[in-house]
């Protein structure tokens, strides 16, 4: 079976915060064709126009770092009803300058989880929306909103509740058919090549 390089974002900068928990609970759990790596978004300056005639370093390597992996997980969480501003900066980060969108054909998968009842569910409505836009085909199902109780996952990413541990090996099972769906088949061995 092939194997996929995942970047993965954690939409908040929280130090504590409980989808970075969340998000190494996924690498854990998921199959081991898939090769996670965080992409960190601390350090992006908040993005204007005005930079697209001359990214900044910082934003050189953050949009070569999206661009040497097959897909994007993004665990975020909600605020205000919709994705912290630190997530829709590195989007927009990602997204310039015009023509470069550097997640364009990357397919990804939506995940997140708050302590309220909504688990994030109106946040990835959100970043469904914004991550179509940008040609980066989120994984439709299933959907995981993780309401996140004291000690759910502990700081080492290990998951204490076998129900959720099973929804998020699920999710990464599905989410490596979504990867594998979209990328180009491996090149055919032919005789001549197969000989050299
Ligand atoms: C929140 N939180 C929150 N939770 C939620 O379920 N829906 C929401 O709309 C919001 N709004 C919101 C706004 C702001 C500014 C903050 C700081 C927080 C609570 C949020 O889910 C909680 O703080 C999580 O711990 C945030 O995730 P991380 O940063 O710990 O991963």
């Amino acid at each position: 079976m092939n194997t996929y390089k995942v970047g993965y974002i954690v939409g908040g900068l929280a130090k504590a915060s409980i989808n970075r928990k969340l998000a190494l609970a996924l690498v854990r759990l998921a199959p081991k064709e898939l090769k996670f790596a965080e992409i960190p978004i601390r350090s992006l300056p908040l993005y204007t126009q005005e930079y697209d005639a001359d990214l900044p370093l910082v934003a050189r390597a953050f949009k070569q770092t999206i661009a040497e992996v097959d897909a994007l997980l993004f665990v975020t969480p909600e605020y205000n009803r919709s994705i912290p501003g630190a997530l829709k900066n590195a989007i927009d980060w990602a997204s310039r300058p015009p023509g470069k969108n550097s997640f364009a054909g990357k397919p990804s998968a939506i995940i997140g989880a708050s302590p309220g009842a909504l688990a994030t569910a109106i946040a990835q409505q959100h970043l469904r929306i914004i991550l179509s836009s940008l040609n980066t085909p989120p994984m439709i199902a299933p959907e995981a909103y993780i309401r996140f109780t004291p000690g759910l996952i502990t700081e080492k990413g290990v998951v204490t509740d076998k129900s959720t541990e099973r929804i998020l090996r699920r999710f990464t099972v599905a989410f490596q058919s979504h990867i594998a769906e979209r990328m180009p088949a491996p090149a055919a061995v032919t005789s001549s090549s197969a000989a050299s």
